[in-house]
């Protein structure tokens, strides 16, 4: 293996604190211990905000089931309404979930491909084979949903939700600047609410009598669990590696 590109937290040109212009940052402090308290306005902005809180419409809604009568049928039996639909929703969330995980995977490949990993970080094999299991708890979710007559390809409300939540992660897992460590601190977010996402539908599937779901579900738990601890660990050598300032050194491509 061989040596390749290093991208290390350095000193720089960093004029962002308030040091680097002691003058202005006395006029600041000054400027801000002579600022009036908050006026009666800003009470009004407040109250403005919950009335906009009670008046808001919910964030979308699920469709309902489009061939009820399917290989379905017997599970539904026992699930109407407001339970069918919560179901619906949050197996939605777990697909688009593990749809953005692919995509973020496939992300991580090309940035370790670019920057190179290190001892005891992330292989290239590790990354695919986490990748897959995205991939098949993708397909997972899009059978459920077929079998419950359902539209995989809708965007119900948590999966909104999810979305949102995950974008941020997502740009910087993405961005040029960003080093591989610092993609997986992202990556550690992203593998922890999937585990507590996993669970909760294992809860949901026991709890409406879906008992085969909720063992797949299960399954996919024990996968997340395992992708969890692996990046725990990828980032507990990079910090150590760090410490003992051998980052540099131990730094080597995946080629
Ligand atoms: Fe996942
Ligand atoms: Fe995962």
């Amino acid at each position: 293996m061989e040596a390749t590109q290093t991208r290390e937290i350095r000193m720089g040109h960093n004029r962002t604190g308030m040091k680097a212009s002691p003058l202005d940052g006395m006029a600041l402090e000054r400027k801000s211990s002579d600022t009036p308290p908050p006026a009666p306005g800003s009470l009004r902005a407040t109250e403005m905000r919950k009335e906009y809180t009670r008046e808001a419409d919910t964030l979308g809604s699920v469709p309902p089931p489009v061939s009820i009568k399917g290989v379905g049928e017997a599970a539904l039996q026992a699930l109407q309404g407001h339970r069918l639909a919560s179901l619906i929703d949050k197996l939605g969330e777990r697909l688009a979930f593990e749809r953005s995980g692919v995509r973020l995977y496939e992300a991580l490949l090309v940035k370790c491909e670019a920057l190179g990993t290190w001892q005891g970080g992330p292989t290239r094999e590790l990354l695919e084979e986490q990748c897959n299991d995205e991939l098949q708890h993708f397909h997972l979710m899009k059978q459920t949903l077929e079998h419950l007559g359902a539209d995989p390809t809708a965007m119900t409300p948590s999966a909104d939700v999810a979305g949102v939540e995950a974008s941020g992660l997502l740009k910087v897992i993405t961005d040029p600047c960003t080093t591989l460590s610092q993609a997986l601190h992202s990556l550690l977010i992203i593998e922890d609410a999937d585990s507590d996402g996993w669970d909760m539908l294992v809860e949901i599937a026991t709890s409406t009598g879906q008992k085969e779901l909720a063992d797949q579900c299960r399954t996919a738990l024990a996968t997340e669990e395992t992708h969890k601890q692996r990046v725990r660990e990828w980032l507990g050598s990079a910090a150590l590696a760090d410490a003992r300032g051998e980052s540099e050194q131990q730094r080597v491509s995946m080629h």
